[in-house]
């Protein structure tokens, strides 16, 4: 099998990091750049700063910050709006994953025009697009690192998988410092992201060697972590940690791919509005303990690097003690099902068909390794939602 792989070209990783991206963006020519971010890194100052630094360098940024959670077609256009009249030659994503999916979505309509529903996956866009250069403040999409950005329908809510070259930043800054912030609930739904990446790139049936390395050290980096990011924020160490796991991770599916759980994911934060890593979250035990018959020695292999069991256990044991981890991991990061998160149940009950129909039709079911019906699909909405 050939794996076709697609990367940065440029990367600064490490505390501080930020501080030199200036200088990265003047080395590849770029000096005027459409600075996309949100009200957050507004209000925090976070986006001001960065300005400062890019100014500092030379570097003429416009600043956009009306992105939203979860971005919207509809969000796209004063966004463009934006890029046309700096007359920009890049665009930088700073945030989380919504605003540097934005920025990715904005650098291709900036050069090829069109709407977004016409790049859905299953196409793969190729280039051209305008550089993006990728800043990332949580340690969990890794959209910093891959050739992909999730946007929104804003006629259908469908959450729309767009892929290929198009979408890979050519530059990513990533400094820990910017996530010591996080508050604990986004540490953990960020870091479970983060998690399901790399074990869905592992079992994928599009992993390659190259992509299985950067999952197994994401996977044990992620478990050794994660809990004590969650409990004290201010942990460097673990920050700088998840934080380089979740670009590995993001590498790691971006040249694999997702499976079943980003699959019936996104339906579920389209339609309830619910963070894109606690849908995960919510899914991932049930989908894990789903699929381990279709991939016992690849689940055995990420519940060892996880942590969860040892070299001496058979693949069967260690497959099922992944999915007893990932319950337990679940537990002590507070995650709550549909039903506690205040989800009604007619409600999930009546969009569950429409739910299973449109995570069928992202493609990321038929990566799972055990590629699902619909109607198992629309079973494991029900087991779920607790
Ligand atoms: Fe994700």
């Amino acid at each position: 099998m050939v794996a076709s792989l697609s990367l940065p070209r440029i990367m600064r990783v490490g505390r501080g990091a930020v501080e030199e991206l200036g200088e990265v963006m003047a080395g590849l020519g770029l000096s005027r750049p459409l600075l996309v971010t949100d009200a957050f890194l507004v209000g925090t100052g976070a986006a001001e700063r960065l300005s400062a630094t890019l100014t500092g360098a030379g570097v003429s940024p416009r600043l956009f910050a009306d992105t939203v959670p979860d971005p919207t077609t509809d969000s796209l256009t004063a966004g463009l709006k934006a890029l046309e009249e700096h007359g920009a030659d890049s665009v930088v994503g700073f945030g989380g994953g919504s605003p540097m999916d934005s920025a990715k979505a904005l650098a291709l309509l900036a050069v090829q025009g069109g709407r977004m529903r016409d790049y859905k996956a299953p196409r793969v866009t190729p280039g051209p697009a305008l550089p993006v250069i990728a800043v990332p403040t949580t340690a969990g999409s890794g959209s910093e690192a891959t050739q992909v950005t999730v946007i929104t329908d804003s006629d259908t809510d469908e959450k729309m998988l767009c892929l290929g070259p198009a979408f890979q930043p050519l530059a990513a800054v990533i400094d820990p410092d910017l996530t010591l912030s996080m508050p604990p609930r986004l540490t953990a739904d960020t870091g479970l992201d983060a998690l399901t990446h790399a074990v869905e790139a592992y079992v994928s049936r599009r992993a390659n060697p190259f992509t299985d390395g950067l999952a197994l050290t994401a996977i044990g980096t992620i478990g050794r972590h994660l809990r004590r990011a969650y409990a004290d924020g201010t942990d460097t160490v673990a920050r700088e940690a998840t934080m380089l796991a979740a670009t590995q991770a993001g590498l790691a599916f971006s040249n694999s791919s997702v499976a079943l759980v980003h699959g019936m994911s996104r339906p579920i934060g389209a339609h309830f509005q619910v963070a894109h890593g606690l849908s995960n979250a919510m899914l991932f035990p049930a989908v894990t303990a789903f699929s381990v018959h279709g991939a016992r020695a690849r689940y055995a292999d990420c519940a060892r690097a996880l942590g969860a069991a040892t070299a001496a256990d058979p693949d069967d044991l260690a497959a099922d003690r992944l999915v007893d981890a990932l319950r337990a991991l679940c537990l002590d990061l507070a995650v709550p099902t549909p039903r506690s998160h205040g989800i009604d149940r007619d409600d999930w009950t009546r969009l569950t068909p429409v739910m299973a129909e449109q995570a069928l039709a992202s493609g990321s079911p038929a990566n799972n390794p055990v590629v699902p019906t619909t109607e198992q699909i629309r079973e494991l909405y029900a087991r779920i939602y607790g």
